[in-house]
């Protein structure tokens, strides 16, 4: 089949959707692999590393006139044009954006959503919502200490102790467990916490702490459960509780790394202006939320602004949106085994491309086709 990859066009998109090891396993099972020049560029990718793979270098319009598309994001008005209708795309196409989706299927494209795999074993080797917020969770630890004036270590010198950094996660999925993983490292004692007490035991794993909020009733204890793996919105009642232990940690912390986020809603408010208040100067929040919120500005803090870093109250806040692709060479390469193992669902070698939607993992992925929303 023939395979285009265009580079991405969003503002800040610096990830790529195949690398020349996921081209060099296409090119060997038969496939024509086409990039758009200068596709993996910032991702530190050449032209001529895809090209020794075996893909071809190709213009805008070779990378879109393809059987399948590979995209890290979804393709806008002007992309979604220059693909011919049946096209197939794969990428992170976004399930909740109604309007994104009512495009593609305009445009006849029959589409799927990597984002949209059940949190499965077997999908497991292509969730791209776990390759990519490992990587955010990382960063954001990162990004935290170039932000912040002390060290993370407690370090002894002949010219005094320093003490270590206090961190403090809020939301323990892949991200949050990452990031408890990388500030470890680095030093700092950490505590963290979640709505799903199944998490204590990881966050212990790793060393950290779980702030512990108590489940006081029925109603309490079941959305604590989750769904899939994922958050249920809490009632209001454990909410409260939950944030009067929350707020006595942010006020000692110098770290705030926020990840709370519950699939299709607004992200939940887990840091206000007060707690902003109560830290001590020089305290970063890194909000991986921020632009999830329900102004679609703010994150689990409602100061961040997505896309910006900003100093409110003497304490600096980024609302960095897109951390996996600050980490964009290593970011395309989880997310183009991500694709490369979905596409082994959909393209079978004796009879090319095969949607069998009694798969669960392309039924739950498959958004669009025929010029419907097919959407689950
Ligand atoms: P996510 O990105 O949707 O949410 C991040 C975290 O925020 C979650 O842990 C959630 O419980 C938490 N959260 C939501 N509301 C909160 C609140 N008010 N206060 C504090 N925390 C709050 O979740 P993510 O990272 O995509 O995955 C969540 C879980 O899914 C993982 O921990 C894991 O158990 C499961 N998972 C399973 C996989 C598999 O079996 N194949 C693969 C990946 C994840």
């Amino acid at each position: 089949m023939l395979i285009g990859v265009p580079a991405e066009t969003t503002a800040g998109e610096t990830r790529v959707a195949l690398t020349p090891e996921t081209a060099k396993k296409l090119v060997a099972q038969g496939h024509t692999v086409r990039v758009q020049a200068g596709a993996g560029v910032a991702a530190s990718v050449t032209d001529a590393a895809y090209q020794a793979a075996g893909a071809e270098i190709t213009d805008i319009d070779g990378a879109f006139a393809a059987d399948i598309v590979l995209k890290v994001r979804t393709p806008d008005e002007a992309e979604a044009a220059r693909m011919k209708p049946g096209t197939v795309v794969v990428g992170m196409l976004n399930p909740f954006d109604a309007a994104g989706l009512q495009r593609l299927a305009t445009a006849g494209l029959t589409s799927f959503a990597l984002e949209a795999a059940p949190r499965t074993t077997r999908a497991q080797s292509m969730d791209v919502l776990s390759s990519q917020a490992n990587i955010a969770g990382y960063k954001a630890v990162m990004m935290a200490a170039d932000k912040y004036q002390r060290f993370f270590p407690m370090l002894m010198t002949a010219a005094g102790t320093v003490k270590a950094a206090r961190v403090v996660i809020l939301g323990v999925g892949v991200a949050g467990l990452q990031a408890i993983a990388t500030a470890k490292r680095l030093g700092a004692v950490i505590e963290a916490s979640d709505v799903r007490p199944s998490v204590k035991e990881q966050i212990e794993s790793l060393g950290g702490k779980f702030i512990e909020v108590s489940y006081d009733t029925d109603e309490e204890k079941e959305a604590a459960v989750g769904v899939g793996g994922y958050a249920k919105p809490m009632p209001a009642s454990w909410l409260a509780r939950q944030q009067v232990e929350v707020a006595k940690r942010v006020a000692l912390a110098d770290i705030v790394i926020s990840t709370a986020l519950i699939p299709g809603r607004a992200a939940p408010t887990l840091i206000t202006e007060d707690m902003v208040k109560s830290m001590k100067p020089g305290s970063v929040i890194v909000d991986i939320a921020a632009g999830k919120g329900a102004d679609g500005i703010g994150g689990n803090c409602p100061l961040s602004e997505a896309d910006k870093t900003v100093v409110k109250h003497g304490v600096t806040i980024v609302g960095e949106t897109n951390l996996a692709a600050l980490v964009a060479a290593d970011a395309s390469a989880l997310y183009a085994r991500n694709v490369l193992d979905f596409l082994k669902l959909i393209v079978t070698k004796e009879s090319g491309l095969k949607i069998d939607l009694e798969d669960d993992i392309v039924a739950a992925c498959r958004m669009t086709q025929d010029g419907q929303i097919t959407r689950k």
